[in-house]
């Protein structure tokens, strides 16, 4: 196996790779996934970064669904100026009139007709024979290739249809107009090798159609099964933006392309994606939705470039190769992260805080790494706030013994406090205007510095429910000194109080001009 993306210029053997049209999909069976549903001008601005992202045909929405979806697709076809922007419709004629109507100001508009093919559906679903089935796409897309030149026809269910009608359904759809057939394996229930014995037996089918892959991702095979049709002969593939979609979501579009690109020497394609657009479009698509990619989710994930292993950590400080396939700047993340944790070694914790502007002598930083590694064996993890303070205080200035707060509609918000300051166990009890104003002048009491001030403080769930860790960033003013803190716990008043402190104790080292700021906090933790 040779290691391509060392040599960054070197072109694949023999002649130019095929093209594989990229399709995406994120703002129809993306949109799709709980919770990730999308206003008009949130798909139009997602549109712009697809087009910036370089895909090839933007699929904006199913008209029909309702009179805001048709306009929302309206306003992405009157947007987007390169990509071919796709609509879906059923075979009825109202719905393919309605898609067609939607794309009216498209610069290059597709007509997405879509009709199963499993006699599962067949039957349960839509209730009629496998002829009538054949008749309404022949009908459907003969109707859509009258209305609009570029016509793609999908088989929904088309891995567990059976065989032969499928390929029948397909060639009748060809005849009528679509130059794109659409295989998708609606369910994730295909395996990578039949679902590219699929391809191989229509691509050979049915000569001249181009072939495009659709999958979502039940069994986690989405990414694999869509390069197996590309193996077998799909020219498109179907994707969207971290993956998002029904149920587990679809094929990934991040996945997809740095597969294509990593392993250019095992499959030779082109695509148009600029891979330096792939973070901020996957940012973008998060800030729209409120939905995070899992931490380790391929490529988009926060900790895709994250390495916590000391040993891990000083292979990619000697050389990056070591320990990633890709470097993060060529999926547009700026650094890798070196994660100060408990298995971290004094290489990662040196170059963290070069990053800080801080360099200590090789007794000191031993001396500090020893105390990161304590400081993780308590909070799991060591921010940038947690190290100024390791470096510039000889023991935590603030720790949090207890606390207890009483709140609740009817009653005054009252809270008590105990702290280790600097050794010595202090407490105070303060009374509020709700139960964290209250915490923290209880806590402004113990450590005898009243009057700061709570400039910003912003709070994030990580996790899903109400059993999530609550974690939460802020910043605080001290007379001239401004300080961020961060802090995680299932409890958000105890988040907060946390990070309080941990600011608290960063005000009292560092002056508000060095000090961290919350972009920098916010940075790291992204
Ligand atoms: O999964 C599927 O079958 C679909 C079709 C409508 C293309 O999303
Ligand atoms: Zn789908």
């Amino acid at each position: 196996m040779s290691l391509w993306y060392q040599e960054r210029d070197v072109k694949p053997p023999g002649d130019a790779p095929p093209h594989l049209t990229i399709f995406d999909t994120t703002l129809r069976d993306g949109e799709q996934s709980p919770g990730c549903s999308m206003h008009r001008q949130e798909k139009v601005a997602l549109a712009r970064q697809l087009e910036r992202l370089g895909v090839d045909v933007i699929e904006a929405g199913f008209p029909i669904a309702s009179p805001g979806e048709a306009e929302a697709v309206a306003a992405v076809a009157a947007e987007v100026r390169y990509a071919a922007v796709a609509g879906l419709c059923r075979t009825r004629e109202d719905d393919v009139e309605c898609a067609a109507r939607a794309l009216a100001g498209a610069v290059r508009p597709r007509l997405h007709v879509f009709l199963a093919t499993s006699d599962l559906h067949l039957e349960h679903k839509l209730k009629i024979t496998r002829a009538e089935a054949l008749r309404q796409v022949a009908a459907a897309v003969g109707h859509a290739r009258s209305l609009c030149a570029d016509v793609e026809f999908s088989a929904e269910d088309a891995s567990r249809s059976d065989v032969a009608f499928l390929t029948e359904v397909l060639q009748a759809a060809f005849e009528a107009g679509a130059g794109v057939l659409n295989v998708p394996d609606t369910v994730g229930y295909a395996l990578p090798t039949e679902y590219g014995a699929l391809f191989a037996r229509l691509v050979a089918a049915i000569p001249g159609a181009v072939f495009s892959a659709h999958c979502h991702n039940d069994l986690g095979l989405a990414v694999a099964n869509s390069l197996a049709a590309v193996a077998a002969g799909a020219r498109q593939v179907e994707v969207t933006i971290n993956g998002i979609g029904e149920r587990a979501g679809n094929t990934a579009l991040e996945e997809l392309a740095m597969a294509l690109y990593v392993r250019r020497e095992a499959m030779p394609f082109v695509t148009g994606i600029r891979s330096e657009q792939i973070a901020p479009t996957s940012r973008a698509l998060s800030a729209i939705t409120g939905v995070w990619p899992q931490p380790n989710k391929a490529i988009v994930g926060r900790n895709a470039f994250a390495h916590e292993a000391g040993i891990h950590q000083h292979g990619v400080l000697a050389h990056p190769l070591t320990y990633e396939i890709m470097t993060p700047a060529s999926v547009g993340v700026p650094e890798s992260l070196l994660v100060l944790g408990k298995h971290c070694g004094r290489h990662a914790v040196a170059v963290r805080l070069r990053g800080l502007g801080i360099v200590l002598s090789p007794a000191e930083l031993e001396a500090v790494t020893a105390r990161v590694k304590e400081l993780a064996d308590r909070q799991k993890f060591v921010y940038d706030e947690d190290l100024l303070n390791l470096v510039a205080s000889p023991a935590p200035v603030a720790r949090l013994l207890r606390y207890h707060v009483v709140s609740g509609n009817h009653v005054l918000p009252t809270a008590t406090v105990e702290l280790d300051v600097l050794g010595e166990r202090r407490s105070a009890s303060a009374l509020g205007k709700g139960p964290l104003d209250a915490v923290l002048k209880a806590a402004d009491t113990a450590l005898g510095r009243p009057g700061r001030e709570l400039v910003e403080l912003h709070t994030r769930s990580i996790g899903h429910g109400t059993e999530a860790l609550a974690e939460v960033l802020l910043r605080v003013r001290d007379g001239d000194n401004e300080s961020t803190g961060q802090a995680a716990s299932t409890d958000t008043i105890e988040a907060a109080l946390r990070a309080y402190l941990a600011a608290g104790a960063a005000a009292h080292a560092i002056p508000a001009a060095t000090g961290p700021s919350v972009a920098c906090v916010q940075e790291v933790l992204s």
